[in-house]
């Protein structure tokens, strides 16, 4: 079985955690889009979804999904979303896809967090792959500076916006022992405007795609 195919199975059993008449927190990347192909099936049956990033929104619009505003819903029941590493706490960094932010945003507002992973993103400890920083351009030699005496080596991603207008740093050498703790020293750099650390609001379920199968992992 690929990578792909795992992450496609895993992205189908998420399904499971979505009801009738619900509005969706749907997530980017890769798994992410294998999720809103199979949310497609049941479109008649929700309410809408919210995306993390306008490449989802316009991959749901694509298949007539309606996408709304997260002023305008509330809370949201669910949110579903692929992670670039996660640990059996269910700590993850993502923004590999340098959506973090808005995928933060969501997470936050959402009660359900479902996170869907083929089994390569497993690890023990997070920081082999590099941590995203979204910072507001003005701040990146700033925080650079701070990143490195907290022990990281940040290199700025080239030639990437987020789609809030901002630049990431990839953060290499960190080996990150307690997630809970460097995700708010990095928040409170100032220039920072979200890390790729999702510990404090970790996913609430995780969904493992392996080639045998899928298998459910909670806290
Ligand atoms: C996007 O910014 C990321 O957080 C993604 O959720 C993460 O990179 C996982 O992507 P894939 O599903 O493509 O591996």
């Amino acid at each position: 079985m690929t990578q792909d195919e795992m992450k496609k199975a895993v992205a189908e059993a998420a399904l499971e955690y979505v009801q009738s008449g619900w509005v969706v927190g749907v997530g980017t990347g890769s798994t992410a889009n294998h999720f809103i192909d199979a949310l497609a099936r049941i479109k008649t049956r929700i309410d809408g979804a919210v995306a993390s990033s306008e490449a989802s929104a316009e991959r749901l619009r694509g298949h007539g999904i309606q996408v709304l505003d997260l002023n305008s819903t509330g809370p949201l029941p669910v949110y579903v979303d692929g992670a670039d590493e996660a640990t059996s706490n269910l700590h993850l960094t993502k923004g590999g896809g340098g959506a973090l932010t808005r995928e933060k945003i969501v997470a936050a507002a959402s009660e359900q967090f479902i996170c869907v992973i083929d089994e390569t993103k497993q690890v023990d400890y997070l920081g082999a792959f590099p941590l995203p920083v979204e910072v507001i351009p003005m701040a990146r030699s700033h925080v650079a500076r701070a990143l490195v005496a907290m022990g990281g080596s940040p290199v700025l991603r080239e030639g990437f916006r987020t789609d809030n207008g901002n630049l990431i740093l990839d953060v290499h050498d960190l080996r990150i022992l307690n997630p809970v703790e460097l995700e708010s020293d990095i928040d409170h750099v100032a220039g920072v405007v979200t890390n790729g650390l999702f510990a404090r609001r970790p996913a609430d379920v995780m969904l493992v795609g392996t080639p045998g199968g899928v298998t459910r992992i909670v806290p």
